[in-house]
This record gives structure tokens, sequence and C-alpha cells, in this order.
């Protein structure tokens, strides 16, 4: 037996685990793994000679401590409307002589994935993406090492901001859901937080932040320091995201990134000393976390059971804090996003105090 392996969309810590998780339990069946370079693309091309290798469990050990993708990501579609490549990609499946492909994506390379095991693919899927708002599963890898850098990153920041007395901006990505800025946030004790799932008005932030400043004021002096951790998703009522350009991927998505410095812009003229600052993608790039490395390993490992037993068209998730089997038609449903009522303090744009440890 031959199993693909590919990696699209953005890269996360804790693909090289789950790579090394399949090799580890394809090894101790006699199953081949062959890793296909820069996701879907691999198998859109007439010509992947350079694109495909073998990988044997030699690279086990490696694999297993080391962020992004050693396979590369690209955001390619094989079924993009009016480019749509099906008939190649099961043409290279054939050449390759693979018995089946797993996929290690979020939303738009599973989505892709779900689409292709309907005609006929066979595809099993692994649920990654920082943001972690995947619909069907309640983990995505790289979310908690990137919550991890954030929380890290905020309290560096806020060494600075005390410092020179700042009110400071950290933006933190999160296109759909603000999982990444509320929880990491949560943690860094941020005093505001700003999520795509909330949009405010502009004289709200005024105010709470004016109210912040005016309970910390004991120190005496003009203005204490303040961290407003935001997602590039948040923005204001009736306004779009702020875009970092007007290019769309093959998926369909603008690129988002700036609205902290566009916030700042806003506060600055009645704010002294404002300060922007984007993690951007030092927050994808950190080695995985213990938790990104076990469960890496184990959707890997799941996910070659699931071709083994040929239970194909689904994704390995986590529900109720145990691995199980989903559809990946699952991840058409809506994405995971903050339950506002439940997790968000609208009042004081703030995390809501809630009373349990695991999951969200
Ligand atoms: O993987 C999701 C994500 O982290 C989003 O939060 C962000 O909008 C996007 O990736 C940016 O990735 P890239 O610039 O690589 O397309």
């Amino acid at each position: 037996m031959r199993i693909g392996v590919l990696t699209g969309g953005g890269d996360a810590p804790g693909l090289n685990p789950a790579i090394a998780g399949v090799v580890e339990r394809a090894t101790k069946f006699g199953i081949k793994v062959i890793g296909l370079k820069r996701g879907w693309e691999a198998l859109c091309l007439e010509d992947n000679s350079r694109h495909v290798v073998e990988l044997g469990p030699e690279i086990i050990r490696e694999y297993a401590r080391l962020g992004g993708s050693k396979l590369l990501c690209s955001r390619t579609n094989p079924v993009a409307k009016g480019r749509d490549r099906t008939d190649l990609v099961i043409k290279n499946i054939a050449k390759l002589k693979l018995d089946a492909i797993i996929a290690m994506g979020g939303e738009d390379t599973l989505g892709a994935a779900a689409e292709l095991s309907r005609r006929g693919v066979n595809v099993v899927g692994i649920p990654k993406t920082i943001d972690r708002d995947l619909a069907g599963t309640e983990y995505t890898l790289g979310y908690d090492t990137a919550l991890n850098v954030i929380t890290t990153s905020a309290e560096r920041i806020a060494h600075s901001a005390e410092s020179h007395q700042t009110i400071f901006f950290l933006e933190v990505m999160g296109r759909h859901a603000g999982w990444l800025a509320l929880r990491g946030g949560e943690a860094a004790f941020a005093d505001i937080i700003l999520i795509p799932e909330h949009p405010f008005t502009v004289g709200k932030l005024a105010s709470v932040l004016r109210e912040k400043l005016a309970l910390s004021s004991s120190m005496g002096f003009e203005q204490e320091y303040k961290i407003i951790v935001v997602s590039e998703g948040a923005h204001i009522v009736g306004e779009e995201e702020v875009r970092k350009d007007a290019k769309l991927d093959e998926f369909g998505h603008y690129s988002l990134g700036g609205v902290g410095n566009y916030l700042k812009g806003l506060m600055e003229h009645e704010f002294k000393h404002t300060r922007y600052s984007a993690l951007a993608y030092i927050q994808r790039g950190a080695p995985p976390t213990h938790k990104d490395r076990q469960i890496g390993r184990r959707f890997g490992n799941n996910a070659v059971d699931m071709v083994k037993e040929g239970d194909f068209g689904c994704m390995v998730a986590v529900q109720r804090s145990r691995l199980v089997r989903v559809s990946l038609e699952e991840i058409k449903k809506s994405p995971s996003l903050v339950d506002v009522s439940s997790y968000y303090d609208t009042e004081n744009l703030n995390v809501k105090v809630v009373s349990t440890i695991n999951g969200v």
C-alpha cells in the first residue's frame, strides 16, 4: 500500500509531528509514505517529479520537533471554479500508484479534499489552522503553539509599553474567529480584546479605554500603559475588515492585516503615546508545543488507521476531548466562532469569566 501526504494552506506548528505520526504508523504496517510537496500543487502539475519524496522512518525524530511543514505549503485549489484540475489529480494519483491521500489543512485544503472525495478520490483529512475555526473539531493543529507565542509576546510588548506608558495595539491572526486574541489576550491579562465576532464602534473603544485609564491613574502619571489585543479580522460596525492589499488567493480570500494600525490612528488624537505591532508570521513560526506534538502524532497515527480501514471522505477530529472520525462534509458547516454571549464581555470588550478549563 502507498499513501500520499500533503499539507495545504498556511503552515502551522504540529504539521511536521503529524507527518511523523503518519510515517510512524505506516512503517508499522509496511505501508510506503510519499510526501507531496506544496499541498495540492503536487497533484496539479503534469511534471511533479520535484514535488514527490519518499518518507521513511528516519524522518520521524527530526519532523517531530519542527514547526512549519517540511512538505511545504501552498494555497493551490485543485477544484477552483474555471480552473478545475480533478482529472489531472486523479491521473497523478494513478501515476504515483497511491492508494489514498492524507491531506492536512484548514477549510480550503480540506474543502477541496471533500470535493475530490465526492469525485472518487480516496482521501482522509487532518485538521490544522492556528485560528482553530474549523467546523467539526474542537482542536486544529497549531492553535496551542500560536497561543503560547501570543501570550509571551504580549508580555514582552508590555515591558516596552510600560516603560513608555504606551497604549499598545497588538494584532494577532484570526480571520473569522477571535479565539487567538481572546484566549491569548486572556492569559496575557490584556486590557482590551477585539474579535471579529463582535464589531464595535470607535466611541465604545475610546470610552472603555478612558475608563481603564481612569481606574489605573493611581501612579499619578499622565497615562498608564494598556495592552489591546486585536484579531486581524476585528472590525468597526458597518466597516469591512482591513485588507493588506486587493489580491485574492485561489480560494477567493483577501489577506487581512493592519487593523491594529488603523485603530491606533483613530485613537491617537485623544490618547498619548500609542503604538502598534503585528505578530504576523512569528505566531505561526514556533516549534510545536507539547500539545501540538502529541495531538499531531495522534492525528497522524489515526489517519493511517482510517486509510487501512478504507474510511475515506472523513477527517480525524476532536470532539468532547476524544479523537473521533467525522465526514469531511462537516467542515462546510458554520466555522467554529467565539460564542459572544458565552465567552465575551461586550461591555468591557474583554473575556467573560468561564468555569471550564478544557476546550474553549
Ligand atoms: O491559517 C489561517 C491564517 O493563519 C489566518 O489567520 C490568516 O488570515 C492567514 O492564515 C494568513 O496566511 P497567509 O498570509 O500565509 O495566506
